[in-house]
């Protein structure tokens, strides 16, 4: 299998990755060790990001507009932006393998040789940025709704599914605020098998809504309870934001879903020598 993505190293509070030929340095938090490469490797970086005063891009004339990487199965159209970001969160990886190995395991568990429907997952994916996790799922033979409040981002997820070569798969596109939607669905009686969430510290609804994970999660993770079908598969959720706990996750998901398994864990970026830890993953898997 390709695999264009590489933690090379870490420390100091920075991360050097390889996206396919392009090596970037950028700020990690959490790398509170010694890097173990000389400085001169970081200093061979294509281009560096920091946010030491504002957010500044050091060679950013040095990336290409954009270019096309493959990593756990999924290829991703990447651009340097302003904020830093690539069009990917590769601490996901490990999420995209475990989609789309489940969306396909469920549908070869409801072929008609088993006796059930045969009809594919329908999978939600909510605050869905570029599509790594819409991608997994439609790879792995799901049905999928996309939402995110970003135009752009919805632009961009679309692009990747027609790298993909999913353009002709069933994907729902959506633009809008996250809450209202649900609460759309739910009046029209529109279910989910399987729900992915990601949602952001802080976010703007496609209205401008505000969206605050501590005051809000609570709504979000209700409104996913309402929208799952009669016969769920699971919900993953995720988040980045600092304070947000394995622990704290799996409080709320086994308070929300006392009969589901749940598995959980940080999201890492695996490195040749130090994994670094970049948020965590809660998952509550029906029927397990
Ligand atoms: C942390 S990113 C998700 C990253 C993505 N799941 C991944 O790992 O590749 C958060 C996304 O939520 C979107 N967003 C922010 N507020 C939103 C809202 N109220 N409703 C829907 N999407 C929102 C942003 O546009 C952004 O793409």
């Amino acid at each position: 299998m390709v695999e264009d993505y590489e933690l090379l190293d870490s420390g100091d509070g920075r991360k050097l990755e390889r996206f396919g030929k392009i090596v970037l340095a950028r700020p990690c938090s959490q790398a509170m060790w010694r890097p173990q490469l000389p400085q001169g490797e970081w200093n061979r970086a294509t281009a560096s990001f920091d946010r030491e005063d504002g957010n500044n891009w050091h060679g950013r004339a040095n990336l290409p507009k954009e270019w096309t990487i493959e990593t756990a199965g999924v290829k991703f159209k990447l651009g340097g932006t302003d904020f830093g970001h690539l069009g990917i969160f590769p601490e996901q990886r490990a999420q995209w393998r475990w989609i789309r190995e489940t969306c396909q395991s469920y549908r070869g568990a409801s072929s008609p040789a088993a006796g059930t429907s045969p009809s594919p997952l329908r999978v939600l994916n909510l605050f869905a940025y570029s599509g790594g996790s819409t991608m997994a799922a439609a790879l792995g033979g799901a049905e999928v709704c996309h939402l995110d409040a970003s135009k752009g981002m919805v632009e961009w997820a679309r692009d990747n599914a027609r790298l993909n070569g999913l353009a002709e798969r069933p994907i729902r596109w959506i633009v809008d605020d996250a809450h209202k939607f649900m609460k759309r669905e739910l009046r029209r009686e529109r279910r989910y098998d399987a729900i992915i969430l990601d949602p952001p510290s802080f976010g703007r609804g496609a209205g401008g809504e505000m969206y605050k994970i501590e005051r809000d999660l609570k709504e979000t993770l209700g409104l996913v309870k309402d929208l799952l079908s009669d016969t769920p598969a699971f919900v993953l959720f995720s988040s980045h934001t600092p304070g947000l706990s394995v622990q704290v996750a799996e409080n709320i998901l086994g308070q929300l879903f006392p009969k589901a398994k749940l598995e959980s864990g940080e999201m890492l970026l695996e490195g040749p020598r130090f994994p670094c830890p970049s948020g965590i993953y809660c998952r509550a898997v029906f029927g397990a």
